[in-house]
């Protein structure tokens, strides 16, 4: 029996209009479009306004493009998950709001949170899942409303985040596309570099957190940036030499988009032209579990079935880890 491989056979991705650039933010903190383009190579990231609207907006959008391109009736989906570190609350999960909100209503549907490498291990799970041949198609998205989570008087980290979500179904085949491997890590020591201090059930939100801002994005940058040079591009070059593949067999690298000198090592140590390596972040920031499946929707004109991609991520938590995938159509 030939074996049940979890194909990408579709992809969606949403966000928000309001731009948010590098020169009004140098009205708001101490910085400039200069230091943030050398430093990071982030030009304008998405907002998301309007009142009570949470991640789910954010999922909602990507999720009904996602059923309305690929044809799909909310009635046929069996699973959803959300890759998330900013749900609209504690509970319940996101992933159930976006389903009501997208008329999902024979799924299951859970949250899951690995910070920025939240969309490759949503994406494994929901492999498995598909592999055990119990299910046919499973919703994953990656969505991030990190404007909710960030001091924007902190020029260290203000520069970095945007908001967007990005969705992707997944089904059985038997052809030799889909998710071929992968390799994911988490050190729960790199705690202390990036984290959310308070509001969790270690930490309650009271008068004296929100007055010390503990509610916001706590980074050591430059710890956290060492950790991910070397980690993302560790794991993508581990993955290559684990299923044999050269560099010139590689179609495109996928990396989480954090950091454009990140990415560049990253490309480098797989020895990759810069053409192969796909690139949104001047347009985007982060937007945590979005970035990913965000950067495969902007780029999915220019794949063809049995593409070879390398998807790479690195956050917090620490979290990190590498996924090869061969792409299951060619451009409709
Ligand atoms: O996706 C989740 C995982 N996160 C990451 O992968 C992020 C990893 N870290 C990074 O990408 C980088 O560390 C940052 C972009 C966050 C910072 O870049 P850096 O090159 O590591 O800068 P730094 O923190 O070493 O700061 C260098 C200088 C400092 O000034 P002094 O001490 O040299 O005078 C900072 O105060 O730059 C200053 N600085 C800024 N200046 C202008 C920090 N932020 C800014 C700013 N504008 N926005």
């Amino acid at each position: 029996m030939k074996k049940i491989r979890a194909a990408i056979t579709g992809i969606n991705a949403w966000a928000p209009e309001y731009r948010l650039t590098n020169h009004e933010l140098s009205k708001m903190v101490d910085t400039s479009d200069e230091w943030i383009m050398q430093r990071v190579g982030i030009k304008e990231r998405r907002i998301l306004k309007g009142e009570g609207l949470g991640t789910s907006h954010l999922g909602e959008q990507a999720v009904k493009g996602l059923l309305e391109k690929t044809g799909t009736s909310p009635d046929e989906i069996e699973i959803l998950i959300c890759a998330t570190v900013t749900p609209d609350m504690q509970f319940p999960a996101t992933a159930n709001i976006i389903s009501e909100k997208c008329g999902i209503k024979n799924a299951w549907s859970f949250d899951l949170g690995a910070a920025c490498s939240g969309f490759l291990f949503a994406l494994q799970t929901a492999t498995s899942f598909i592999e055990s041949g119990r299910f046919k198609k499973i919703i994953v998205v990656g969505a991030d409303k990190m404007s909710s989570i960030t001091d924007y008087t902190d020029r260290t980290t203000c520069p970095l985040f945007g908001d967007a979500a990005g969705a992707i179904l997944l089904e059985p085949t038997t052809e030799e596309v889909g998710v071929m491997d992968s390799i994911l890590h988490t050190d729960g020591s790199g705690q202390k570099y990036l984290h959310l201090k308070a509001g969790g059930s270690a930490k309650p939100a009271s008068h004296e957190t929100l007055e010390a801002k503990e509610h916001f994005i706590y980074q050591e940058g430059q710890s956290v940036f060492k950790f991910a040079v070397s980690s993302m591009a560790d794991v993508a070059a581990e993955i290559m030499e684990r299923n044999n593949l050269k560099p010139e067999d590689i179609s495109w690298l996928v990396p989480h988009q954090a950091n454009l000198r990140i990415i560049d090592a990253t490309g480098r140590r797989m020895g990759l032209p810069p053409e192969k390596v796909m690139i949104n972040i001047e347009h985007y920031g982060n937007t945590t579990a979005a970035t990913i499946p965000l950067c495969i929707w902007e780029y999915e004109s220019r794949l063809k079935k049995n593409d070879i991609l390398i998807l790479a991520a690195f956050g917090g938590g620490f979290t990190w880890g590498s996924i090869y995938l061969k792409w299951a159509y060619n451009p409709k």
